[in-house]
């Protein structure tokens, strides 16, 4: 279970040096916090566990602030609330940076076989 859990986290562990550096404006906020977070309170059921969307919204690439963001997941139109007292603006922080940090997917152009189907189209 232990080595498993490893496995299958080691390469955002791998990669997020890299993901920092591609970041600098990421605000204060523990990646590391939020990534449990997300797993913790179930982000993942819906928005998946790279934020590419599922029966909720996409999240990668993450285009609110993190006051907006905050406010929303406390008090949302749709998904189940996080009131503050299920999880603090500061857990909110954590879960920012690390959604934040999640690879954004390459646009269908640079993805050779999609390009070369795209260019194929009649
Ligand atoms: C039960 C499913 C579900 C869970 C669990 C869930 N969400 Fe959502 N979320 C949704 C749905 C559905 C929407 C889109 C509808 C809406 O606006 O409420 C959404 C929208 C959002 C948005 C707004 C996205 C946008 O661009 O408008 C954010 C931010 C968000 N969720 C964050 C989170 C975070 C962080 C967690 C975990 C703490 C979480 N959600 C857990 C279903 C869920």
């Amino acid at each position: 279970m232990r080595f498993r859990a490893f496995v299958v986290s080691s390469p955002f562990v791998l990669l997020m040096p890299v993901l920092a550096a591609q970041t600098p404006t990421a605000p204060a906020g523990n990646v590391q916090n939020g990534k449990e977070l997300y797993a913790r309170y179930s982000c993942y059921a819906c928005h998946g566990y790279d934020g590419h969307g599922g029966a909720g919204a996409r999240l990668v690439p993450m285009q609110m602030t993190v006051e907006r963001f905050t406010a929303y997941v406390h008090n949302p139109r749709q998904m189940p609330p996080y009131t503050e007292k299920i999880l603090s603006d500061a857990q909110l922080a954590d879960l920012f940076a690390y959604i934040k940090s999640l690879p954004v997917s390459p646009a269908a152009k640079d993805i050779p076989l999609l390009a070369r189907i795209i260019g194929e189209r009649p």
